[in-house]
């Protein structure tokens, strides 16, 4: 029997090949030299993509596939790939929900304490021998301080739990109020961010929310606030974040994300008040192949006729 064929956006852990391989016709796009070539090539037998949530897919990929039936992403996040092109052919769309929830949420709060307490420079002062003939110098409490969470889904509740252990009493902004028990609601991002010590993004991406965390949320965060990124960097207006932290208008910022990953911005590189991370809240081995698992799971629902595990819209 002729197996599918299956564009692969990017790579994907090793582990995952065998498998893939073993069930699919496996096209990889971004090994091509020649990507309009491999699509001349292969396009018409292409049933499904499998992409990533960093990466997504194109209109212009999309459209070169006159049989593409679905996408699988390997990530939550399905806002790279474009709707324009998938709703009106009605491409199904399945993403890796759940099982990267509580290692983002974890990311989250280690990039909160790395930025406040230093974690980062204490490491470069101390192996750097320093420490013999200087302290540190003092740094910043987390515990007991105002968390603000911007995007109150389940990885922002996962974040909201942890933080409620450091004492921190928690409020969010989203577009809807929540029956969320002890965290207070806010309906202006602003407000949000006046209220918060450390203001956490964690919405989804996309036109709808794009640079919604600009110069006027940094000014209301203020002198003592600390912005922590791990959503999409396109939520924020780069430029402004990179002004409030140069003029340390906000006291500092952790990033797992950026607007032209991974080429970013080489103004965040000479800067001592941000934690750069390179997109890596999924990044644990278990969660890793718990969503190649999901990305098979639901390529196999697809093609032996059966509903998506975790589809998207
Ligand atoms: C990426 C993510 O998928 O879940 C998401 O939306 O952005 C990540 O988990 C990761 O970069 C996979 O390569």
């Amino acid at each position: 029997m002729t197996k599918p064929t299956v564009l692969m956006m990017g790579a994907y852990p090793d582990w995952d090949m065998p498998a893939l391989e073993a069930a699919y016709d496996i096209v990889k796009y971004w090994e091509a030299p020649d990507k309009s070539a491999l699509l001349k090539q292969y396009g018409s037998k292409v049933r499904a993509i499998a992409t990533r949530g960093d990466l997504g897919t194109d209109k212009s990929v999309i459209d070169q596939l006159p049989n593409l039936e679905m996408i699988g992403c390997f990530g939550v996040g399905t806002d790279g790939i474009d709707r324009t092109a998938t709703r009106p052919r009605g491409i199904k769309i399945a993403n890796t929900p759940d099982v990267l929830t509580e290692d983002v949420a974890d990311l989250a709060l280690a990039l909160m304490l790395a930025v406040a307490r230093q974690i980062p420079q204490g490491d470069v002062f101390t192996r750097q021998g320093l420490w013999a003939k200087n302290n540190l110098g003092l740094v910043t409490r987390m515990n007991g301080k105002r968390c603000g969470i911007v995007g109150l889904g389940r990885i922002g509740k996962a974040i909201a739990a942890r933080a409620e252990a450091f004492h921190m009493p928690v409020s969010y902004y989203g577009r809807n109020k929540q029956d969320a028990a002890g965290c207070k609601y806010f309906n202006s991002l602003t407000d949000l961010a006046r209220e918060s010590d450390f203001l956490v993004a964690i919405l989804p991406g996309g036109a709808d929310t794009a640079k919604m965390i600009n110069s006027d949320v940094f000014d209301a965060l203020g002198p003592d606030g600390f912005f922590v990124n791990v959503a999409r960097g396109t939520v924020v207006d780069e430029p402004a974040l990179l002004d409030a932290l140069e003029t340390k208008k906000i006291k500092g910022a952790a990033l797992d994300v950026y607007w032209n990953e991974p080429n970013i911005d080489p103004r965040f590189l000479t800067l001592d008040n941000v934690v750069l991370h390179p997109h890596n809240g999924s990044g644990t081995v278990e969660t890793r192949r718990a969503m190649g698992q999901l990305v098979r799971d639901n390529l196999a629902a697809h093609f032996s006729g059966r509903p998506l595990l975790t589809p998207v819209d």
